[in-house]
């Protein structure tokens, strides 16, 4: 049976990513105590089938569960995009009812509908996210109108995780993936990946200053803020001591100083060991 006390919010990613949008939402709500965890071990998520994405994603969560978290973020767009679906339809209803999980495809979709004039909005995500359409599906949903242009960016991620974020490398991918896109003359472009939020200033450059880019990170800690206040049963549920912990199923250097970059911070991460 699922009992509940009060908890630290999760924060689930595939990798370090995730920690842009923790850093995001702690700037928003610092009174929560949150619980980040990141599955360096397996990552990245991107390119794998959906029936695995889900099964590392399920494991995630109840990781997450397991420490005491009444709410779970999936702040991984791939993870959101082919598991977020099927764990809160299947496995709440079946393990955890009391308990929830929010994702970062719908908070982005929904302000992208609200800032098209001309009803095209571009997507950029890793293949895996692309490929569930789950972007396409969650705007037509809000406006049926609107017409979504996708691109997979699958060399974006190793870039960023090389620490080449700031080189001429990323320039030239970003320029051969956005092109098609500009091409559709879109007027609002999602950055539907943790890692594209360290791309923000370069992309912003190329797309131009007609084109709303749209970053996860700021979004989700305005959705979440909206989402704790309309589910008081749930903010109460949610421990308000300030505390931070970091998880990851590797513990390398890399976890320790990408992860910093991400947050904007110091992190102290510590080994999660995940059950099969
Ligand atoms: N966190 C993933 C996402 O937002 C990117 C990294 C990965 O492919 O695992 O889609």
């Amino acid at each position: 049976m699922d009992k509940i006390a009060k908890g630290p919010i999760g924060v689930f990613d595939s990798g370090f990513g995730g920690l842009e949008i923790l850093r995001q939402i702690v700037k928003s709500l610092p009174q929560y105590d949150y619980l980040y965890l990141g599955d360096t071990a397996r990552t990245p998520y991107g390119s794998r089938s959906q029936e695995v994405i889900l099964k590392f994603t399920e494991q995630a969560v109840d990781f997450l569960f397991q420490q005491g978290c009444p709410l779970v973020i999936l702040a991984c767009n791939t993870a959101s995009a082919e598991a977020l679906r099927k764990i809160q339809q299947d496995y709440l209803r079946k393990h955890y009812p009391l308990r929830r999980v929010l994702g970062v495809v719908i908070p982005a979709a929904e302000e992208a509908v609200e800032k098209t004039k001309n009803a095209r909005i571009g997507v950029i995500g890793t293949e895996g996210t692309v490929a569930s359409l789950t972007f396409q599906r969650e705007v037509l949903k809000l406006n049926p109108r609107v017409k979504v242009f996708q691109e997979a960016c699958p060399l974006l991620v190793p870039i960023v995780e090389a620490g080449e974020h700031n080189s001429v490398v990323a320039d030239l991918a970003l320029k051969k993936y956005l092109k098609p896109l500009l091409g559709q003359s879109i007027d609002t472009l999602i950055l539907g990946c943790t890692h594209y939020g360290l791309l923000e200033k370069k992309i912003k450059k190329i797309a131009g200053p007609k084109i709303k880019v749209i970053t996860e990170g700021r979004v989700v800690a305005e959705k979440l803020a909206l989402y704790l206040k309309r589910h008081p049963e749930i903010e109460g549920q949610i421990k308000k001591t300030g505390h931070r912990q970091f998880f990851t199923t590797d513990l390398t250097c890399k976890f320790q100083t990408l992860g910093s970059l991400f947050f904007g911070g110091p992190i102290k991460p510590q080994k999660a060991q995940l059950a099969d």
